[in-house]
This record gives C-alpha cells, sequence and structure tokens, in this order.
C-alpha cells in the first residue's frame, strides 16, 4: 500500500461499524495459506473521528465482550495500549500509511472468543481495517485490506500472517499467498458443507499463537512437504468444484504443523477418532488451536452426531468443551 499525499477528509464525529467473522485457518494442510471464514462469531469495530488534522493521530479504544468467553474461560480485557491492540494496530498502519493526522476513537465489540484458535484477532483486525478504509473513504482493494488487517496479527502472534484475516476481510474460502505482490484467491465453498467446532475449556499460554509457532518444525522433510502440497491442492480443488466426494480421503491430513502442535490439545487424537467414528469426512486443528473443527456433507443429525462424539473426546480427557456447527461466513462489512 503507497502513502497517499492528500489526507482523506472525514468530519468530526464521523463513525463507521463494522462486522467480520471468526475463522479457521490452516484446514490441515494449508498452513498460512488457507483461512475459512465460519458464521459462528463475530466481532464488530467502531471508528470515530475524535479531533481533525490534530496532526498527532492519537488512537483512544475502548472494548467490551462477555468478561468469559463461550467455552467459560476468563476471556482477557482487550489492551487499551493502540501498538498492543489487535484493532489499533491496524488503524495506525492505515493512518500512516495514508497521511492521516485526525485523532480516533476506536470501540471493539468482541463477540469470538480468544485464544481459541478461530482467528479472533483477526476478526477484530478486519472489521477495523473495513471500517477505517469506509470512514476515511480510501477504496482499497481486497489484497490492500487484508495487508492492513494483517498488521494487526503483530499484536497477537508476533509475526504478521494473513490466513485468518483474509478470510475474515473477504469471507468464504481463501487462499492467501503473502509477498509482494500478495496473491489472493477466494470462492463460497458448496453450501451443503457444515464446520463441526469443538472448543476446549484449557489454559492456553498468553501469546498462544507465538507459542504455538515456536514448535513448528525449521526444516521439512521433502516428503511431508510433497504430501502437504498434494494435499492442500486437493482440499481447494474440492472446495472450489463443490465435489464432495474427494472429502473423506484424508485430504487435510497435514504432516508438518498438526505433529508439532497435537500434544497442546489434550485428547486431541480421541477427538479426532471419534468425530470420524461420527460421520465426519475430515478433522483438523482450527488454526493454531486447541479448536478442532470437522467437516461434515451430513443432515442435522449426523452434525449432532459428531459435536457430541467430538465432546466426549475431550471429555474423556477430563476436558469440557463447547460445540458449535458452523457455516461459511461472508466477508467484513459496514454496518453502520
Ligand atoms: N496459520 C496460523 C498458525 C494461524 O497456524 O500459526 C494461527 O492464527
Amino acid at each position: 500500500m503507497g502513502a497517499n499525499a492528500r489526507a482523506p477528509r472525514a468530519a468530526r464525529g464521523a463513525r463507521r461499524r463494522a462486522r467480520a467473522y471468526c475463522s479457521s485457518a490452516n484446514l490441515g494442510p494449508g498452513f498460512d495459506a488457507f483461512g475459512l471464514a465460519l458464521d459462528a462469531f463475530y466481532d464488530e469495530v467502531s471508528v470515530s473521528i475524535a479531533g481533525r488534522n490534530s496532526g498527532s493521530g492519537r488512537i483512544s479504544i475502548t472494548s467490551t465482550g462477555p468478561r468469559r468467553g463461550p467455552a467459560g474461560r476468563a476471556a482477557p480485557l482487550l489492551p487499551a495500549d493502540p501498538d498492543s491492540n489487535t484493532a489499533g494496530l491496524v488503524a495506525r498502519h492505515m493512518l500512516k500509511s495514508h497521511d492521516i493526522t485526525d485523532d480516533i476513537t476506536i470501540a471493539i465489540k468482541k463477540g469470538v472468543p480468544t485464544g481459541l484458535g478461530l482467528g479472533s484477532s483477526a476478526a477484530s483486525a478486519a472489521a477495523a481495517a473495513v471500517a477505517c478504509d469506509s470512514l476515511f473513504g480510501l477504496g482499497l482493494a481486497p489484497a490492500e485490506l487484508v495487508a492492513a488487517a494483517g498488521e494487526g496479527e503483530r499484536a497477537s502472534a508476533g509475526t504478521v500472517h494473513y490466513d485468518n484475516v483474509a478470510a475474515s476481510v473477504m469471507g468464504g474460502f481463501v487462499v492467501v499467498r503473502p509477498g509482494s505482490p500478495m496473491a489472493l484467491a477466494g470462492f463460497r465453498p458448496s453450501p451443503r458443507l457444515r464446520f463441526c467446532v469443538a472448543i476446549p475449556t484449557i489454559k492456553v499460554p498468553d501469546k498462544k499463537t507465538a507459542v504455538s509457532r515456536g514448535v513448528l518444525p525449521k526444516k521439512v522433510p521433502l516428503g511431508d512437504s510433497a504430501s502437504n502440497t498434494a494435499n492442500a491442492a486437493l482440499l481447494a480443488a474440492a472446495l472450489a468444484t463443490g465435489d464432495n466426494s474427494m472429502l473423506g480421503s484424508g485430504i487435510t491430513a497435514d504432516a508438518i504443523a498438526e505433529p508439532a502442535r497435537k500434544h497442546m490439545i489434550p485428547g486431541f487424537e480421541r477427538v479426532k477418532e471419534a468425530a470420524l467414528g461420527a460421520g465426519a469426512k475430515e478433522v483438523m486443528i482450527s488454526g493454531a488451536g486447541p479448536s478442532v473443527i470437522s467437516i461434515t456433507t451430513g443432515a442435522p443429525k449426523t452434525q449432532q452426531k459428531i459435536t457430541a462424539a467430538m465432546s466426549a473426546g475431550f471429555r474423556s480427557v477430563g476436558v469440557p468443551c463447547r460445540t458449535v456447527v458452523c457455516r461459511p461466513a461472508g466477508g467484513a462489512r459496514i454496518v453502520s
């Protein structure tokens, strides 16, 4: 995104509120490349002009949301410091890139549970990017919005990765390749697909994504790379063509991240086995975990069997969890 010499005009008090859905990243073999927006939870971010052309571009942040996350765990309050807050980082980056010197206020309404592998920070980042884009009339292209939203991932992951933000910005299934230029492809998967998500109540480390990235191998054997490439291509093809018959042949098997991370999810193997036994086509870690996601083409009865089996899998190792059945969600949008 290049700097914009002309500071876009927006009146003091002007405000935009954007909504962005949660997402599941990786989907097995697509580490850092695949994302899927899900209609289970969403965040809303309002951005308003607090003062015009103050010259300092001050950002103040408030946040609201459940004190306890949906899985019953304590939900930490979001940091008010813009440099440690996902939405704040996105807004700061956008203001700076476009020479905007207004003071702004950001109000975040969290709906996506944090630290559970559902792209919580990305949902706030995507909503912040879309709200700023609209408020300042920037007219950014999807790849520019994704790049801006990716800046927010620094707050939670320590590094920029774009899979969750691309899904939350664009909606549906996305493939993203970072770099210059960023390459992005996205589409809505078959409406017959349902995604059963089990969200365990376990204590996750602070900066969980950074910790989960720290356990990944620095080098990958050629065979593992080849198998992930084949599976990733097959999964993308299945989702793009709607050929659901390809699901169920293990095309979400991941030889790289899952083996390195599964020890961080108590009962993962049992949950996976139970879900497959109940009729799930594919089962994988959602993002960096600890949530687990299954794909099914089955009727509501099958979906219930799968979620019950996933719950039982976690319960068998003494871990309570909640489950949700969801569909692909649309992209981030202005709601007022
Ligand atoms: N692709 C990222 C990871 C998603 O697996 O680390 C986490 O948000």
